[in-house]
């Protein structure tokens, strides 16, 4: 179609895929004998957030195909037609989104459980030059803000917190100047919020993140956009300038739904494929962990689309055994240590896992209830400071687990309950529609 942009490959930001080195086993080594079953997993919640962000900003009618319909896309798409964008209903095969620039809105802007929505619309919102107002669930309301709203307001946006470094806030856009921030964590969320920021009010913007790297969607399809993105010694840079024009783009399967599929396929002892699914490296964390664990995990079927590699994830059943999951891998890992920690507990030995305290400040906190629930379950788990531990065993897990409403320990521990002789039940199983509504069909039909 004339004047768009479909995705191929990311021409600017080119940082080195070391996407070789995870498709080397295709060959069929690790084939299992028993049919496996084969699985698709709904779009990738964290491109599905930015596409809808950047069709809104666009120029033009863009069209989302395969992107992820659940609570948590829904809430960005909500937000940008209360800011005029017409954007059409998630779940249909094709979704348009026509750009323009947003128009004050007359309500609330409610980002229900999503953390990305806030953070990244505070960024976006950052250079519109009217009063808005954003809150979220109880859950959302209980996050940190002030790790984003203190450097847009160095920027020059202004914020009017209803209560210290939390939602619900107001917040005026303004003229922006440049910025070069140090992010105190490594956090995709805020490393798109301000690069979204520069991108919308025109100005130079650099991040830097302390220790490990966190997923880049953004810099994928920034690049893929003509928007220079470049990383300088550790410094990841913006330069403003290129018009963002319409786009058609087709969102591949999201790595962290895959992720409590196959650990639930080593729980069960069951092979699983997952297809069409995103294989970003920097996604892909959980892969490397569950390999030095003993897995034999395959991927295979690599091509680029939207600047991200896509393929097949093959595991096959394993042995397990622990291992030491460094401060490092964290950023590549963050949204799945839940479901690690439970095939941890089928692993021989004690796997730990290094500075992990950013679970306690997601959609709960993770790290105590993980700890908690594995230990209601009868197994030896601790979260002291920010590590956590987890000793394996291989007896029957059997207790009810609270998850506060937190998907992801909604999935891992109903994959934890697909052990042999399990009898464990959860106090809810409807927070799993927050990022993957199919979840405990796929779970069926994979242990069944
Ligand atoms: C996300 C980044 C991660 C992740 C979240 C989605 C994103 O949060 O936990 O589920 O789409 O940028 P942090 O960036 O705060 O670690």
């Amino acid at each position: 179609m004339a004047g768009r942009v479909t995705f191929a490959k990311a021409p600017c930001y080119t940082k080195a895929l070391s996407f070789n080195s995870l498709a080397r086993r295709s060959g069929g080594a690790y084939r299992t004998q028993s049919p496996t079953m084969q699985i698709i997993v709904p779009g990738d919640k964290s491109i599905t957030h930015r596409v809808l962000m950047l069709a809104a900003i666009a120029s033009g009618r863009s069209e989302i195909r395969g992107g992820l319909a659940a609570h948590d896309t829904r809430s960005t798409a909500r937000v940008l037609r209360r800011l005029g964008v017409p954007v059409g209903r998630l779940g249909s095969r094709s979704v348009a989104v026509a750009g323009r620039r947003f128009r004050a809105p007359s309500v609330t802007l409610d980002c229900g459980n999503s953390g990305t929505t806030a953070r990244l619309m505070a960024g976006l919102l950052s250079a519109s030059r009217f009063w808005s107002r954003l809150t979220g669930d109880r859950s959302l309301r209980r996050r940190p803000m002030r790790r984003i709203t203190e450097p847009l307001e160095a920027m020059g946006a202004r914020f009017a917190p209803e209560a210290p470094d939390r939602l619900p806030f107001a917040i005026r856009g303004g003229p922006l100047e440049p910025i070069r921030w140090a992010l105190p964590v490594s956090s995709a969320q805020l490393k798109t919020g301000l690069l979204f920021a520069g991108l919308a009010g025109e100005v130079p913007v650099a991040v830097r993140e302390p220790n490990g790297q966190s997923r880049d969607h953004t810099e994928r399809l920034l690049g893929a956009l003509g928007v220079v993105v470049e990383e300088r010694d550790g410094w990841l840079e913006l330069q403003p300038g290129a018009r963002l024009r319409a786009f058609d783009v087709a969102v591949p399967g999201d790595a962290s739904s895959a992720a409590f599929l196959i650990g639930a396929g080593l729980i069960a002892g069951r092979p699983v494929t997952v297809e069409g699914v995103g294989l970003n490296p920097t996604r892909l964390g959980f892969v490397a962990v569950l390999e030095r664990m003993g897995a034999r995990i395959e991927i295979e079927t690599a091509r680029i689309e939207l600047g991200e590699p896509l393929g097949t994830i093959h595991v096959a059943p394993s042995e397990l055994r622990a291992t030491e999951v460094e401060a490092n891998e964290i950023p590549g890992l963050i949204d799945e240590v839940p479901i690690l920690a439970a095939v941890a507990a089928r692993a021989e030995g004690t796997t730990r896992f290094a500075e992990v305290g950013e679970l306690r400040v997601k959609e709960s906190d993770r790290l105590a209830l993980v700890a908690r629930n594995l230990a209601t379950l009868g197994y030896r788990a601790t979260a002291e400071e920010n590590i956590l531990s987890v000793t394996g065993s291989d007896h029957a897990p059997t207790g009810l687990v609270t998850t506060d409403g937190d998907h992801r320990l909604a999935m891992a521990f109903a994959a934890l309950g697909r052990a042999p002789r399990a009898r464990v039940r959860l106090d809810e199983r409807t927070s799993v529609a927050v990022s993957f509504p199919g979840f405990f069909s796929a779970l069926d039909r994979i242990t069944r």
